[in-house]
């Protein structure tokens, strides 16, 4: 049986619908919160809990076989990214886990001081490989799922706002790859105690995803393009009432101001890996918006 974090996630959600395609057992670890109804009628075990509580990881880790953790804690890195993962793999050594799959972050290691999430993904990294267990640590680029919304509101205005330096390069992978490849990392022989970076087929710039936008919907794009300096003004005002926001979004800035794609070397390992072909952020949106 499988467990899978963050299964109510952008990526978890697409992690349990080709686990239950294939008709796998999972347990779906959720909030009572959250929104979780789809998982349950997918078929999916739903296991209710909280990662921040020790006792809760321990519980939904009896009897699994598979952890695929694909949670992220918006807002509290050290409690989520970082804690929940620890005891996540401690409670896998002690349950004989046979695979753990780490969504991690593509950068993780390059050390960027301002992001808790980024340090949390490099110490996770650290322990998990130190854990005896057989592991899979996928860092990938910027989902392409994060684009859906931008994408609606072009189409129906033609705004594209983009925060900073637009000749900065990305590879944003498709959100159904990436859950394609985290689920066939148990059983794919050379994806066994690896680190792959996982991207799109191109490198683009964040400067032409309006470009993609403008081809998709056919309207010309109006960019708003404000300086990354405008965003740091911002972010130095809110810390003066709120310092933990101003840390929280320090992730953010180095997602903005720094560069995150793979190499064609990287893909093309990926895609000999896994046997399959990385969809185009341009074919994803189409896909995901039926045009
Ligand atoms: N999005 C990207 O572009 C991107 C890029 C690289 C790496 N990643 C990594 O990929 C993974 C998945 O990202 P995503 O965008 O799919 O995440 P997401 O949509 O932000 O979802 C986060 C998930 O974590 C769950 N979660 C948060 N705190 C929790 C807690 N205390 N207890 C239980 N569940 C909790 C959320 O549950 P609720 O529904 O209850 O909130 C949700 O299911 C994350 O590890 C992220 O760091 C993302």
């Amino acid at each position: 049986m499988f467990l899978v974090t963050g299964a109510t996630g952008g990526l978890g959600r697409q992690i349990i619908r080709i686990l239950t395609e294939k008709e796998m057992s999972v347990r779906a670890f959720v909030r009572l919160n959250s929104t979780y109804s789809e998982l349950e009628n997918r078929g999916a075990e739903i296991f209710i809990g909280d990662l921040k509580i020790d006792k809760d990881i321990d519980k939904a880790s009896q009897g699994i076989e598979y952890i695929i953790s694909a949670h992220g804690g918006a807002g509290d890195a050290q409690a989520v990214d970082y804690r929940a993962n620890i005891e996540l793999i401690d409670s896998a050594v002690k349950v004989g886990v046979k695979h753990f799959v780490f969504i991690s972050v593509l950068g993780a290691n390059r050390g960027y001081e301002d992001s808790p999430t980024f340090k949390a993904k490099k110490e996770v990294e650290k322990y998990l490989k130190a854990s005896g267990l057989n592991y899979t640590i996928l860092q990938p680029s910027g989902f392409a799922s994060n684009l859906l919304p931008l994408a609606e509101r072009f189409r129906d205005t033609g705004i594209y706002l983009l925060i900073g330096d637009s000749k900065n390069r990305t590879s944003i992978v498709s959100t159904d790859d990436l859950a394609k490849i985290s689920v066939d990392s148990v059983s794919v022989e050379a994806a066994s105690n690896q680190i792959l970076p996982v991207g799109g087929p191109e490198i683009i710039y964040r400067g032409e995803i309006s470009q993609i936008f403008a081809r998709i919907f056919n309207r010309e794009p109006i960019v708003i393009n404000p300086p990354l300096f405008v965003f740091d003004g911002l972010r130095n005002a809110l810390g003066l009432f709120n310092p933990e926001l101003q840390k929280t979004l320090g992730t953010l800035r180095v997602l903005l101001a720094n560069e995150f794609f793979c190499t064609s070397e990287e893909i093309e390992n990926l895609e000999r890996i896994f046997e399959m072909k990385m969809e185009s952020v341009e074919s994803y949106i189409r896909r995901k918006m039926e045009v």
